[in-house]
């Protein structure tokens, strides 16, 4: 595996990162959603490749309020998914958010998001709701989205 490095997300990774939030997500964050700025209860972080050519494969957007971490955008760039970085961006996330003072993270993932899914069991999330229909589909159809929580001890 590459070498790499998890950083704070500057406002020049907006490009890289919305180009790969185009091919990554079925609805994704416009550029302007992706450059927001940062923000004292956000932590918003890229993942970057630092072998040579040097380049961001994935990014996270969290915010943390009062202990309780919401994980909002999370993607790998398509050509480097299923290679184990998914795995080491939402462990660079975890240990992101405790060091802000986190005691439990949440997030929604569509139901038909297996891949999503199975990372968030694999790190310990467990299902706690499932809102019905929330999720709009292409197809014109809606789906349910997992509420999951994480606890940190
Ligand atoms: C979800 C996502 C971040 C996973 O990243 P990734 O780099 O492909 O994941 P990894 O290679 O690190 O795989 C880690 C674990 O995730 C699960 N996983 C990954 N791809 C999977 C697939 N195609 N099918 C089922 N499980 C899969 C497995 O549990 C895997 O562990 P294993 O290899 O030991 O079986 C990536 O698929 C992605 O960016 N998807 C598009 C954006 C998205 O859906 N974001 C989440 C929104 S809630």
């Amino acid at each position: 595996m590459s070498d790499y490095q998890i950083t704070p997300l500057d406002h020049d990774d907006v490009v890289a990162i919305a180009a790969i939030e185009q091919r990554a997500h079925l609805f994704p964050w416009s550029a302007a959603q992706l450059a927001v700025s940062s923000h004292q209860f956000d932590h918003h972080y890229v993942l970057r490749l630092t072998t040579a050519p040097s380049c961001i494969i994935g990014y996270f957007y969290t915010r943390c309020i009062a202990g309780e971490a919401e994980l909002l955008n999370i993607a790998i760039d398509p050509d480097y998914q299923g290679q184990g970085w998914g795995w080491i961006l939402l462990n660079g996330m975890i240990t992101t958010l405790r060091h802000a003072g986190a005691d439990s993270i949440w997030l929604e993932v569509r139901e038909s998001n297996m891949p999503a899914k199975a990372l968030y069991q694999k790190h310990g999330f467990q299902v706690v709701h499932r809102r019905q229909q929330y999720y709009r589909c292409a197809d014109g159809c809606r789906e349910d989205a997992w509420i999951m929580e994480k606890r940190l001890p």
